[in-house]
């Protein structure tokens, strides 16, 4: 299973994973919840699907106008069982399901379908020229772009130029204008295959303005270590979730199993779920995220003052 595009606009070479893991008999599964527009423009990295995985799954609602909660699934080829996947698919939805979320689904597929090539084109030139004005406007800016990245996702990293990100995003939100989220060190505003210069010129003015205003002495971005604790497993989560639990202080909990899951969000990848170990890697981990100001998702406490694991 493959995470790709990432939320910060990573790409991976899916078709050398798919061609090593098909060699093996093994089908790839492509979580693309942040690329439904892949594949729709030629400035753009292909599709997970047309790279030959076996499975994805992607949000119509990130960048696609689709309602929020909608998401459609692909499968191909022989490697997986549709009847399975429609089995477990069934298993988990409602027995009312609400028409006016799938009719914004193929709303958003016929968009894509019938205006996806200008409608992304006019999108990309709006976000090239959001940065080339950033970049005039607040020199030493981090707007990463190129080979390996979608070109539609706009990240601004803020700790070269000094700033709190989360101070510019209430200067921003005084101005009347939301992003997708903001940390200490990062801001993404969201760019959907509906943005144009317009929309975007709305979020460049006060962005730029803000992060002029407010630029001072470099910092240095911390690397993540959220990404390199492993796993120790003790249980399955499914015996965690049915086990009695307990609240301990977060300074007391090394050693215990953990009863619930524990995700600096961004990137929204836990670092703790229910039935690991709670390592000291893992409690140093979460509380650097926490230090940068990676706001902790899930966590029933999330100031990490206390957990709740296995009695
Ligand atoms: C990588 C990734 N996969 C899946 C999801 C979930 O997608 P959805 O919001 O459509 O349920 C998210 C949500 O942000 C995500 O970042």
């Amino acid at each position: 299973m493959v995470g790709s595009p990432t939320y910060v606009g990573t790409v991976d070479d899916v078709a050398a994973l798919v061609s090593v893991a098909h060699e093996y008999g093994v089908p790839v599964i492509v979580d693309a919840a942040w690329g439904a527009h892949l594949g729709w423009h030629p400035d753009l990295p292909e599709s997970p699907l047309a790279l030959g995985a076996d499975v994805m799954v992607t949000s119509t609602h990130k960048s696609l106008p689709a309602h929020t909660q909608t998401a459609i699934l692909f499968a191909q080829g022989d490697l997986v069982d549709r009847d399975r996947i429609a089995a477990a698919f069934d298993g988990t939805q409602t027995t009312s399901p609400a028409a006016s979320l799938i009719a914004s689904i193929d709303f958003s597929r016929a968009l894509l379908q019938e205006r996806g090539h200008d409608l992304i084109g006019s999108a990309l030139a709006a976000v090239g020229h959001a940065r080339h004005v950033l970049r005039s406007t607040v020199p030493g800016l981090s707007l990463p772009v190129g080979r390996g990245m979608d070109p539609l996702k706009l990240v601004i990293g803020t700790a070269s130029v000094g700033v709190d990100g989360r101070d510019v995003l209430d200067d921003l939100r005084c101005a009347g204008v939301d992003v997708e989220s903001a940390s200490r060190d990062m801001l993404i505003p969201q760019v959907t295959l509906v943005d144009d210069h317009d929309s975007l010129s709305e979020l460049v003015g006060p962005l730029g303005a803000s992060l002029a205003r407010r630029a001072g002495a470099p910092r240095a971005e911390p690397a993540a270590h959220v990404w390199n604790v492993p796993a120790e497993v003790v249980c399955t989560p499914r015996d965690a979730a049915y086990a009695p639990v307990v609240t301990v202080p977060w300074s007391e909990a090394v050693g215990r199993v953990c009863a619930e899951t524990v995700a600096p969000y961004p990137p929204g990848v836990p670092v703790l779920a229910p039935g690991e170990r709670v390592t000291s890697a893992a409690q140093e981990a979460l509380n650097q995220a926490q230090a940068s100001g990676v706001p902790i998702a899930f966590a029933a406490d999330p100031t990490l003052t206390t957990l709740r694991v296995l009695a």
